[in-house]
Parts: structure tokens; C-alpha cells; sequence
């Protein structure tokens, strides 16, 4: 399948290759076709790796994942073109992370999410949230002593859900459907527990998992 990703930092470039690995065509996108780290990438991953503008991502894309800031995701969208997501499967990644008070907090939260947010850019989309809620080195076959750990998903299309959850397992992952895109509020206040965490151990190559009677 041809995937578009908008993004170039570390979830665009690893789940790119996660794509590439896995037998697709993947073209990045970025705000300029003449993007450093898109250039970096397209180096290591051979003939099926691309790259261009947010807008050429978003159209070569049969299923397209958004992997930008937070606070960039309107400008992206903005920029990439609203009719170049038109019935596609979107993929959102996006955290609204808010460090600016010195303790990591969201800039959407409450009644809403980024992925809501998404959503309402994107009428004609099926946006699934998917791996918000893991660093991006355990994003593509994650290997770690207790076993595959799980990947929470929210969505408001069935069809859209069963396409990320295919890709999912193709990426090494289980899948928890948690219903809904309004889930995605939740996963997105999850992630600062992940933050904590992560801060804690001063390791961020951990994992949830969810142990079941
Ligand atoms: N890093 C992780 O482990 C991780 C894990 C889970 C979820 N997430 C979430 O996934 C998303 C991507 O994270 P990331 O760490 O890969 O990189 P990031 O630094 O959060 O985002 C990089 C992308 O944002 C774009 N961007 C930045 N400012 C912009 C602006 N003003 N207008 C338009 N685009 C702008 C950049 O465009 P250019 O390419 O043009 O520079 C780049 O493609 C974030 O929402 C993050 O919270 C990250």
C-alpha cells in the first residue's frame, strides 16, 4: 500500500521505516520538499521510500499517518490540504504535549483531544488514534523481556479501526480497541502517565501492557 506520513522527526522516520519494512511504499512529508532528516531517511530505506511536501505526502498516501508537533497539527493539516485526505484512513500519533509550566501537561485536554481536533479538520477522514502512548525506537516490533506490550486504539470507523489494527500486527503489536475517537482524550491524558514514568526511570523504552484474568 502507498502510505503517506506527515512528519520527519523521530515517529515519522521510525514508523516510515516500520512501513517500508513490512512491504510498503512510504513517502514523507514535511514543510519543505528539501527536508534534512526526510532526506536522511529516504537514504536508508532504498527505492520505496520518498519524500516531498506535507500536501504530496497527503495525496500520495492510501493511508495516511499525521505525525507532527502538537501545536503544529492545524498549520500541517492546513498545508497538506484538507481534500488530499478524502475517505482515507488517518492514523494519528499526535500528543498536544505542553511542557511550558515545568511539569508536562496538555494544551487539549478535557472535552477534547488532538485526535477530536483531527477529526474536525478532517470530515472526510477516518481518523484512528494509534501509538501515541510509546516512544518511537518500540514503535516497530517492540521487544522487550515481558512480551509484547499493547497498543491502545480509539476510532469512530469500523473499517478504518480493522486497517490500523492489520497494520498493527504487522508492527509486532496486539490491539485494545477502546471504542470511539472521544477515547482519544483519554489516551492522550494517559501519555502523561507514560511521561512519568519514563521520567522516573530515566528510560523511555517502556511499555503498557494490559494483564488479563
Ligand atoms: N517522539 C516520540 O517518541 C513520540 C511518541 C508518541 C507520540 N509522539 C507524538 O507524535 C508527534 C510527532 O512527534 P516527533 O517526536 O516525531 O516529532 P515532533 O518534533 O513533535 O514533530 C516533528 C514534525 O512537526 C512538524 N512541525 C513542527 N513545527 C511545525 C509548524 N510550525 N508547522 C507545521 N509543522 C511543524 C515538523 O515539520 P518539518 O518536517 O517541516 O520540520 C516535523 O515534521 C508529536 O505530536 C508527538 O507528541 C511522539
Amino acid at each position: 500500500m502507498k502510505i503517506g506520513i506527515l512528519g520527519t522527526g523521530p515517529v515519522g522516520t521510525a514508523l516510515g521505516t516500520g512501513f517500508i519494512k513490512t512491504g510498503h511504499q512510504v513517502m514523507l512529508g514535511a514543510r519543505s520538499a528539501d527536508n534534512a532528516n526526510a532526506a536522511a531517511w529516504k537514504a536508508e530505506n532504498g527505492a520505496d521510500a520518498s519524500s516531498g511536501t506535507f500536501a504530496d505526502a497527503a495525496a500520495f498516501g492510501e493511508l495516511v499517518v499525521v505525525a507532527v508537533k502538537g501545536d503544529a497539527l492545524a498549520a500541517a493539516i492546513g498545508a497538506a490540504g484538507v481534500g488530499n485526505f478524502a475517505g482515507k484512513t488517518v492514523i494519528d500519533t499526535v500528543n498536544p504535549l505542553d511542557f511550558s509550566k515545568g511539569y508536562p501537561d496538555l494544551s487539549i485536554k478535557g472535552n477534547d483531544s488532538a485526535g477530536e481536533t483531527l477529526q474536525r479538520l478532517l470530515p472526510g477522514a477516518h481518523v484512528v488514534k494509534a501509538f501515541n502512548t510509546v516512544t518511537s525506537s518500540l514503535m516497530f516490533r517492540p521487544d522487550l523481556p515481558g512480551g509484547p506490550p499493547d497498543m491502545m486504539i480509539a476510532g469512530d470507523d469500523a473499517d478504518a479501526k480493522a486497517a490500523v489494527t492489520a497494520i498493527l500486527a504487522d508492527f509486532g503489536w496486539p490491539t485494545i480497541d477502546l471504542g470511539n475517537l472521544y477515547a482519544a482524550r483519554w489516551l492522550e491524558a494517559f501519555v502523561m502517565t507514560w511521561v512519568l514514568a519514563c521520567q522516573a526511570r530515566g528510560d523511555w523504552r517502556q511499555a503498557f501492557k494490559l494483564l488479563h484474568a
